[in-house]
C-alpha cells in the first residue's frame, strides 16, 4: 500500500444545540466491518505510541477528544498528519509504517481496526518491514494483485 491510499475521512455530524452527534458505519464510512475499537489515552506528555506496521490490518484514527499527529511512511515517503476533530478520521491501509506523537493533555485517540490482535499482524522493527516491502517489490504482479502485462 502506498501513502496515497492514505486519506483523511470525514464522518456525518448532525448539529444539535443540545450538543452534537457523529456516527461512524462499518462497510459504509470505513469500506472493511469493524472486528475491534480500541483507545489511547491518559498519555503522558512527550509519550509517543505505535512505531510499527499491520501485516493485514487497516485502521481508522479517529481524535475523539484533543489532538495529536500521526505520522505515516510507505517505505518511500513520510507524512504527518494532525488530527484534532472527532468527525474526521484518518484512513491507515495495511503496511504503512506509523507512529502517533505531541498528544494534548486529556486527548484519546480512538482506533476502529478490520481484525482482531494478533501479534503475528505486526512489524515491530523498521528493518523487518522495509525487507517485507521489498519482497513484495519482487514479487510478480500477479502476486501482488495486479493485472498481467499483455
Ligand atoms: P500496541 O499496538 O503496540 O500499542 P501502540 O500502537 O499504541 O503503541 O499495543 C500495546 C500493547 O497492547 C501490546 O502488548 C499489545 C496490546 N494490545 C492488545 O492486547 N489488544 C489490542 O487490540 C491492541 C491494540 C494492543
Amino acid at each position: 500500500m502506498a501513502l496515497a491510499d492514505c486519506r483523511i475521512v470525514g464522518f456525518p455530524k448532525i448539529h444539535d444545540p443540545r450538543g452534537n452527534l457523529t456516527f461512524v458505519e462499518g462497510g459504509n464510512h470505513v469500506d472493511y466491518d469493524i472486528k475491534r475499537v480500541y483507545y489511547i489515552y491518559d498519555v503522558p506528555g512527550g509519550a509517543e505510541r505505535g512505531g510499527h506496521a499491520h501485516k493485514q490490518t487497516c485502521e481508522m484514527l479517529i481524535a475523539m477528544s484533543g489532538s495529536f499527529d500521526v505520522v505515516l511512511n510507505d517505505g518511500q515517503v513520510e507524512q504527518r498528519f494532525h488530527l484534532n476533530r472527532s468527525h474526521y478520521g484518518l484512513y491507515v491501509p495495511p503496511m504503512t509504517w506509523r507512529h502517533l506523537e505531541n498528544f494534548s493533555s486529556g486527548s484519546v485517540c480512538m482506533v476502529l481496526a478490520s481484525h482482531r490482535y494478533t501479534e503475528e499482524d505486526y512489524y515491530r522493527a523498521y528493518e523487518d518491514f522495509e525487507a517485507a516491502l521489498e519482497v513484495q517489490a519482487a514479487a510478480p504482479a500477479a502476486h501482488r494483485g495486479l493485472p498481467h502485462a499483455a
